[in-house]
């Protein structure tokens, strides 16, 4: 019988399909493997389930030559995987695209209106007891309806917050390398833009790119310079996209209002002077975290492994999309 490893245990709808085929062994820790963990269960599988912070680099892809042909990444950001070797050892790449679109807009935006709005900070004031009584200037933030949102990677997610942006009666600029149709554009109510524009116009910054070899500290000290003192950073893309120690600098000495980031230049490790200021909110790493969203990954990465062990193509291929 094939055997299917896990390296971190993920929702049972999709684990359920692979027991009912395959031998599946689950990462018994409730921790990340380490590298030798990793080698060890490449050279013994068919097929690997890992997750975005599993580095699946040549070594682990080497040891798993012969037996392996799937490595199925329990997210859709692909980065912590050798993509060329594995493509040269002819094992399959798949992700988990779409079903965690709308997912991560929705945290976007919560971050979005938690930083401007400082819930996090009035929620801790309130807690504390310090609360004592309505005064007109407690806690002041900024609007978020009828700002400029500019948004950086149009792709799918960078489209869903963008159509949360029509009922906050915003304005919409975007920014990657190519335009989008202009029926999208005209649907959105976006408008295509230079990085360098974007980054001085704008109200509020959302980070959608990939993390690649182009996009590693796109936001770098010269670039978070281009932002008004007023306006906000959002990251729920993968925090190399920005320089994590030039940012906090320019928090520190508002020259941004503030910050909000669900994802870290060295994960899970953090810029330990960024858990000091007040006007940055923290999530850690939980974009698509929601019930119906985890389990429709975990169907998703085990279609795929069930697909692949079964001699077809899978459907989330990821080297054919670029
Ligand atoms: P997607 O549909 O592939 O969109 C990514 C967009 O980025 C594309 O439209 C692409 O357009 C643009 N892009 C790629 N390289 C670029 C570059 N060098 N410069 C400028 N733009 C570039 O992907 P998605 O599903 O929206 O996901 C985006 C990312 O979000 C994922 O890769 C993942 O890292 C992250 N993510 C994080 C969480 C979380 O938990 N926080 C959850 C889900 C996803 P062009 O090709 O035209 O440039
Ligand atoms: C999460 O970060 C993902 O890439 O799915
Ligand atoms: C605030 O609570 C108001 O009534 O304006």
């Amino acid at each position: 019988m094939s055997v299917v490893f896990v390296t971190f245990k993920i929702p049972d709808q999709g684990l359920n399909l692979l027991r009912e085929k395959f031998d599946v062994f689950i990462n018994p820790y409730d921790r990340l493997l380490n590298k030798n963990e990793l080698i060890r269960a490449a050279s013994n599988s068919d097929a690997l389930i890992t997750m975005l912070a599993d580095n699946i680099d040549e070594e682990v892809l080497e040891s798993g030559k012969g037996s392996l042909k799937i490595v199925a990444n329990y997210a859709v950001g692909y980065n912590n995987i050798d993509i060329e070797k594995a493509r040269k050892l002819g094992i399959y790449v798949t992700n988990t695209p779409g079903v965690l679109t709308e997912t991560t807009a929705d945290l976007t935006w919560a971050l979005m209106l938690a930083v401007s709005r400082r819930i996090v900070e009035s929620d801790a004031f309130t807690r504390s007891g310090k609360f004592d009584g309505w005064k007109p200037e407690l806690f002041l933030g900024s609007d978020v309806y009828g700002k400029t949102l500019g948004i950086i990677g149009f792709g799918n997610i960078g489209q869903a917050v963008a159509r949360r942006a029509i009922g906050f009666n915003m304005k919409v600029y975007y920014y990657q390398r190519h335009r989008v149709p202009s029926e999208v554009e005209k649907s959105l109510n976006a408008a295509y833009m230079t990085l360098d524009e974007l980054l001085k116009e704008s109200d509020f910054v959302s980070l959608h790119v990939p993390l690649t070899k182009e996009t590693y500290h796109l936001l770098n000290e010269n670039k978070l310079s281009l932002m008004k003192k007023t306006s906000y950073l959002i990251n729920t893309a993968r925090g190399p996209v920005i320089d994590e120690k030039a940012l906090c600098q320019k928090l520190k000495n508002g020259e941004i209002a503030g910050a909000a980031l669900d994802v870290y230049e060295n994960e899970p490790k953090i810029f330990p002077d960024l858990l000091k200021l007040d006007n940055v909110v923290l999530t850690p790493h939980i974009g698509s975290a929601t019930y119906e969203t985890r389990s429709k990954m975990s169907v998703m990465v085990a279609n795929d492994v069930i697909k692949v062990l079964s001699g077809e193509e899978p459907d989330n291929l990821v080297w054919k999309k670029n």
